[in-house]
């Protein structure tokens, strides 16, 4: 039986990701702060699908966050054989007018901890000869989004940190995806008031649909998976346009 580490499963993505792995018989470990949400999951998870589920309540902004799921791991003897890094959240607005706590614990949450988790567990993978990472990034992470700096900033560094990986681990057993979701119908967009904004008027995809396009592909170990043919075409038309466009059509989108 395999286990896969998702963070982030008490909403959203990573909730519809617990329930993809534990249909596909994986024992999980889910991370993230409400116990009571994942207490209720465990009990859900494995009263559905059969399959053992361990969880691990942990604020991932706090420095000790991935030293602290580590000794859990390591208390638990289990080998880690798929790492979802999903957990994230946004704070929008113009950079002067944000707060710059909020970023600092994104810029935390969403860079150190992935950094310092993806190195740990790794290791372990390296020495079974297998593993698969998983590290959801955003349509932000190919377009610098004014108004949205510090967030689409985060997430181009994971998916270039998760493409360097790509590089290093090449043909091993090992291999790294970045999923890179436009808008989802998530708690997202309420927590960080942006639910009104045309960029989640329009094409808003389920994170159901989101996690079974994502789990397929990087299963068959692909390097970037962009979900949605609205999303795709965002990208593409990011990489052509200046980026004095790009900012302009960005800000409207967020209005
Ligand atoms: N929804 C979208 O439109 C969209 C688009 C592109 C990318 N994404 C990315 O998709 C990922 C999942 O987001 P989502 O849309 O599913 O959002 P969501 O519904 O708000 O879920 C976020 C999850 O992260 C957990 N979390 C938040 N802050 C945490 C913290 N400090 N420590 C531990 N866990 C924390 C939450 O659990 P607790 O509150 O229980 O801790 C929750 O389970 C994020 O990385 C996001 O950036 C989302």
């Amino acid at each position: 039986m395999k286990t896969v580490l998702i963070t982030g499963t008490t909403s959203g993505i990573g909730k519809a990701f617990a329930e993809k792995f534990a249909d596909e018989g994986y024992d999980l470990i889910l991370v993230a702060r409400n116990e009571q949400k994942l207490k209720q999951q465990q009990a859900a998870l494995q009263e559905t699908y059969h399959v053992a589920v361990k969880y691990i309540v942990q604020d991932l902004t706090q420095e000790s966050a991935a030293g602290l799921i580590m000794a859990d791991i390591d208390k638990w003897k289990v080998t880690i054989d798929v790492l979802v890094n999903n957990a994230g959240f946004n704070e929008c607005g113009f950079f002067v007018d944000t707060r710059l706590d909020r970023e600092l614990e994104m810029i935390n949450m969403h860079i150190r901890f992935v950094t310092e988790l993806t190195k740990r567990i790794l290791v372990h993978m390296k020495e079974n000869g297998y593993g698969r990472i998983l590290n959801v990034g955003s349509t932000g992470s190919f377009i610098p989004s004014p108004t949205d700096a510090v967030y689409s900033a985060t997430k181009a560094y994971i998916m270039s940190f998760s493409n360097a990986l790509c590089g290093e681990f090449g043909k091993a057993g090992i291999k790294v995806t970045t999923l890179c979701p436009g808008a989802t119908e998530t708690e997202f967009a309420a927590k960080a008031n942006i639910q009104n904004t045309l960029l989640f008027r329009i094409a808003v995809m389920k994170p159901e649909k989101v996690v079974g396009i994502a789990y397929r592909k990087m299963m068959k170990g692909r390097r970037l998976v962009i979900p949605g043919i609205y999303n795709k075409l965002l990208v593409i038309f990011s990489k052509v346009m200046p980026i004095s466009l790009t900012n302009r059509i960005t800000i409207l989108m967020m209005k």
